[in-house]
């Protein structure tokens, strides 16, 4: 079976450590003591051969060095097909400027986000007679490499950070914030990595799922507000916190999925420690704590 995911960055934006963060967490990464994280980002493969990266994280340069699955296998021949994106954050789709070698490839995205890049005239340093755009429909399933099927599906959530007006919703429905379903052949994965709240349409959609990437930003929802790093609680920021009576951790217990991996952890969530408490809790309610260079088979 050849169907696998290599995650290729397991922190949300700022990675672990973050550039200009002297949390706990980021002076513990800065001395070595506890592995550091790039940003989210995961490919995929069907054959084992062409993958497709899923978000394009601003270390994406360092992702493709670190990952040998990735690396070209000819003068410019690289086993990369596509790049899908699942919201226009900086974090999934700064990666896409370090793309702009001429190198072919496809991007997916709803039409939704593909309207940022084309409001942005930095991303036409991606020459469209070499890298292709393709719009995928909500519910749409598209091969995105050789045997890799993927569906988008709308996901709570909101615009990205530097379009957001005076009112924004966060828990919106639509093309803005998406989940991929990944299927080949009998088998599947779901990749969502970020998600406001778990409602009854993603609830129906992942009971039994095989495999769950699934948003980890927060461990608790004032976890900023409480390190002093900022006034925003992860439900002002799009994103369910792991614990609590609304955490994900609870969300997902009645739902029978075989496995499951947090992924867009930020860089004061507790589980990056691997002794704490925090990461034993959720280890121990069925949870892998997604690490850079990680393998996942469904
Ligand atoms: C997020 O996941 O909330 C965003 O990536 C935040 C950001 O753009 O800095
Ligand atoms: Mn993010
Ligand atoms: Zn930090």
């Amino acid at each position: 079976m050849n169907f696998r995911a290599r995650i290729l960055g397991a922190a949300a934006g700022g990675g672990l450590p973050q550039w200009n963060c002297g949390c706990n967490n980021c002076n513990l990464a800065r001395l070595g003591k506890i592995p550091p994280q790039t940003q989210s980002s995961v490919a995929f493969t069907a054959n084992g051969l062409d993958w497709a990266v899923l978000n394009a994280s601003p270390d994406i340069r360092q992702q493709f060095v670190d990952c040998s699955d990735l690396h070209p296998t000819g003068l410019r021949e690289l086993p990369l097909r596509s790049v899908l994106l699942t919201n226009g954050d900086i974090d999934h789709v700064a990666g896409l400027l370090t793309l702009r070698e001429m190198q072919p490839f496809t991007i997916y995205a709803t039409a939704g986000i593909h309207e940022v890049l084309d409001q942005n005239p930095i991303f036409a340093a991606l020459n469209t007679s070499v890298v292709t755009r393709r719009t995928i429909s909500l519910d749409q399933t598209v091969e995105i490499a050789p045997d890799l099927m993927a569906e988008l599906f709308p996901v709570p959530g909101k615009v990205p950070l530097y379009l957001e007006g005076e009112n924004v919703d966060t828990e919106m429905m639509g093309e803005q914030t998406v989940g991929v379903h990944l299927s080949t052949k009998g088998k599947d994965a779901f990749y969502i990595p970020g998600c406001a709240t778990l409602n009854d349409d993603l609830r129906e959609r992942l009971k039994g799922a095989g495999l769950v990437f699934f948003d980890g930003t927060l461990w608790q929802d004032e976890e900023m507000i409480q390190a002093g790093l900022g006034k925003k609680t992860g439900k002002r920021m799009g994103h369910m916190s792991m614990f609590g009576n609304d955490g994900s951790i609870s969300a997902f217990t009645d739902l029978d999925v075989a496995k499951k991996v947090f992924v867009h952890m930020n860089n004061t969530n507790p589980v990056l420690r691997p002794d704490s408490q925090e990461r034993r809790t959720a280890e121990a309610a069925g949870w892998i704590i997604g690490q850079d260079g990680m393998e996942i088979v469904p």
